[in-house]
């Protein structure tokens, strides 16, 4: 099999490339990747010669048409994909996750190629603390962000494009994903640097928002279960039972690093913060029959812990930039 990897220079397009590679030797992989500051191509160096990297925008309608014409299966996870980004400045987002989207979905359409789109459970809005309900694949679509609106928008179009042309398209909507190589300006990575920098972790808000949390190779491990056994035209939620509030998460990663637990900053909250995501991934369970391995978030934040300790080296070069772009608004409030 022919697979073309959008995004896999990103946290977990590269997961998805590392253990495909271990995984599947009879998967032969191209990376198409623009390289943005979200990236970094040394994530894959370890499998440079099992691989070919193509660095170019999934917005580039000809080089899309070339790679596209020589796959047998596109699996869409390049995006903008941070909401305090989009927040700043949409524009990207619009391209990317909405032009790039539909560049690659004529490319599929006129070669007849199968595709996996990846998205968001951000697509459905948020809940309330004390709304017993979680989102599943019938939940209507309630975007708060720049970012998550164009990620829904990307949705739709995928859902027309089976519909009216008839593409071979599945689609998975996951919850928060966490483990290595994940960018230092979001919430894990940038708490753990933080404490391992000297500094100390910030909170948005008052810290009660809910997140659903998942490691990135469960994640990964049911995008393949949906491209072995899903039905094309249908969308699977992917997600395992992790909700935990932000301030738990700060607390158990210093509780991890030895330092007091209360030892953290409440900082300006997000505009439109979303106060909760929780999936139901019953019929992805049911149906294709996948379960996660990561079940204990606590064993999976300290071997993410770990890895950060061990590999300054990854993401020592971007964290005073990323800390500098939030000083910029961020303000500490308690
Ligand atoms: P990321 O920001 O770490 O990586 C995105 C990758 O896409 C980067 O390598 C970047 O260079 C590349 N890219 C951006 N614009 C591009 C363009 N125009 N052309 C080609 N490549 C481009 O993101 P991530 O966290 O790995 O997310 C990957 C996908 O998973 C996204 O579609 C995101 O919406 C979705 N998702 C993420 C999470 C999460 O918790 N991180 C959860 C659910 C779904
Ligand atoms: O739900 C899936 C989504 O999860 C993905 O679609 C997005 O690509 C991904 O970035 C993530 O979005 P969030 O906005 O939930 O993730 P983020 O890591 O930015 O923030 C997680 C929570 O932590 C959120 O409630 C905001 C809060 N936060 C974030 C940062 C960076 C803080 O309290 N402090 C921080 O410094």
């Amino acid at each position: 099999m022919r697979a073309l990897v959008t995004g896999g220079a990103g946290f977990i397009g590269a997961n998805f490339v590392l253990s495909t590679v271990a995984s599947r030797p009879d998967v032969d992989i191209t990376v198409l990747d623009k390289l943005t500051y979200a990236a970094n191509p040394s994530t894959l160096d370890s499998v440079a010669d099992r691989i070919e990297i193509v660095e170019g925008d999934i917005a580039d309608a000809d080089l899309v048409d070339r790679l596209v014409a020589q796959t047998d299966i596109v699996i869409h996870f390049a995006a903008e994909s941070h909401n305090d980004n989009s927040l700043a400045d949409p524009s990207a987002f619009v391209q990317t996750n909405l032009v790039g989207t539909y560049t690659l979905l004529e490319a599929v359409r006129r070669h007849r190629t199968r595709l996996h789109h990846i998205s968001t459970d951000e697509v459905y809005g948020d809940l309330a603390l004390d709304d017993p309900s979680r989102f599943t694949e019938t939940t209507p679509y309630n975007p708060s962000s720049p970012y998550s609106s164009t990620k829904a928008g990307s949705d739709l179009l995928v859902r027309a494009w089976v519909r009216s042309f008839g593409i071979h398209a599945t689609l998975s909507n996951c919850s928060n994903n966490y483990g290595p190589y994940q960018h230092v300006e979001k919430f894990i990575p940038r708490q753990i640097t933080n404490v391992l920098t000297g500094a100390r972790p910030r909170l948005y808000g008052t810290g009660t928002n809910v997140r659903d949390w998942i490691h990135v190779d469960d994640h990964n491990d049911a995008v393949w279960t949906i491209i072995d056994t899903g039905v094309v035209g249908e969308t699977y939620l992917i997600g395992a039972d992790g909700e935990t509030d932000n301030r738990t998460v700060v607390e158990t990663i210093l509780e991890i690093l030895g330092k007091p637990t209360d030892a953290y900053d409440l900082v300006t909250d997000r505009p439109g913060h979303d106060m909760r995501y929780a999936i139901d991934s019953t019929r992805l369970r049911t149906e294709l029959g996948w379960s996660p391995r990561y079940t204990d978030f606590r064993a999976g934040l300290e071997a993410t812990v770990d890895w950060y300790r061990e590999n300054e080296n990854w993401w020592r070069p971007v964290k005073d930039g990323v800390e500098r772009g939030y000083a910029r608004t961020e303000k500490i409030v308690g």
